[in-house]
């Protein structure tokens, strides 16, 4: 197998990320989240398949006769290359883009085959912290426990701990008790996949992430906790009989606890991602007089390596009247 690194996936990955939230934003507010959904997964999909590797979509837009593109099993690249397996987002906060609310991504989390727990569409109960608090919370433990812990290791008191969650009739009882451990609690109306990684970034007023969300938006934050040296538990729970069955045709189980050994299977793995909508991770796409400005995040857990990107998309006719403004400059001189 080629090794990755010798290739510099990730990096060409951006290109991907970039493409997905350059499609997206144009999307934003318009209130058609099925339209912003489409135009990133027809964006991610053509620039991935413009990049040498053989690419196996594990997870993606649903199954195959829900999805026509980035579903599983689908593979994609242009067949010469590294052999790599992907848990994909074109557009994560599909509503937050429809509505123009914040937290928008487009993610892709990457590694050798087999790198990386292939989580079915089924709620996952989780934990996620940041280095301080790595190795010592516990999803069994209680929530003042793990805030507890998660003071200790930020060194502040309990009361200056802020937990993430997603704003859901669901978490009702866990806001209280997080409120009752004395932390303060950050709703968020969507996205926890930026919210967890958050967790291990200094910059970020995000302490701790707790609470159900996306099964493979888990697996995607804690491929880019493994490098940032945080740490995701979670469980499964299944919501309905539809998520009972999905688990079950998965081999998986509602019972046990998954560490960050099962859900991250290799050392080789990496998350790319770009901001459409300012978010807790990323800024969102700005606008400088009309070409767009994005901002990427490049997490490499062989290189360990973590790499903000921003990228100024200068198109042809811009590009042109620059030039022709420099030489215009230039006479004038
Ligand atoms: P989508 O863009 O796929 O809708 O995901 C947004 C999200 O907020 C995830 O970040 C989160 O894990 C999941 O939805 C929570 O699911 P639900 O909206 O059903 O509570």
């Amino acid at each position: 197998m080629t090794p990755i690194t010798n290739q510099n996936l990730a990096l060409e990955f951006i290109r991907v990320t970039e493409a997905a939230a350059l499609a997206a934003v144009k999307w934003v507010g318009k209130g058609d989240a099925k339209a912003a959904d489409k135009a990133a997964t027809d964006a991610m999909r053509q620039t991935f398949n413009t990049i040498d590797f053989k690419g196996l979509v594990v997870s993606g837009e649903g199954k195959k006769d829900e999805a026509p593109q980035l579903y599983e099993g689908e593979i994609i690249g242009t067949g010469a290359g590294a052999e790599i397996d992907l848990a994909v987002d074109p557009l994560e906060c599909t509503d937050s883009v429809s509505n123009g609310r914040p937290n928008a991504i487009c993610v892709i989390a990457a590694g050798p085959r087999k790198s990386f727990l292939a989580a079915p569409d089924v709620y996952l109960d989780k934990i996620a912290v940041g280095p301080e608090a790595a190795g010592r919370i516990d999803l069994d433990k209680s929530v003042a426990e793990n805030i507890k812990i998660v003071a200790e290791g930020l060194k502040k008191p309990a009361s200056e701990v802020t937990v993430v969650v997603l704003d859901r009739p669901r978490h009702e009882d866990l806001i209280s008790q997080i409120r009752s451990a004395g932390a303060r609690v950050r709703l968020i109306t969507d996205g926890d996949v930026a919210a967890a990684i958050a967790t291990a970034r200094h910059e970020s007023p995000i302490d701790v992430l707790l609470g159900i969300g996306g099964g493979v938006e888990g697996v995607q934050a804690a491929m880019a906790l493994k490098c940032l040296g945080g740490e995701l538990q979670a469980r499964f729970k299944p919501k309905n009989a539809d998520q009972e069955q999905k688990l079950a045709a998965a081999g998986l189980d509602k019972l046990s606890k998954l560490n960050m050994s099962d859900l991250v299977l290799s050392d080789e793995v990496m998350f790319v991602a770009t901001g459409v909508i300012d978010g807790p991770l990323l800024k969102g796409i700005a606008f400088d007089r009309g070409a767009p400005i994005s901002h990427s995040i490049v997490i490499e857990n062989q290189t360990k390596t973590i790499r903000f990107i921003e990228t100024r998309h200068v198109s042809a006719s811009m590009a042109k009247a620059a030039s022709k403004c420099s030489r215009v400059c230039a006479a004038e001189i």
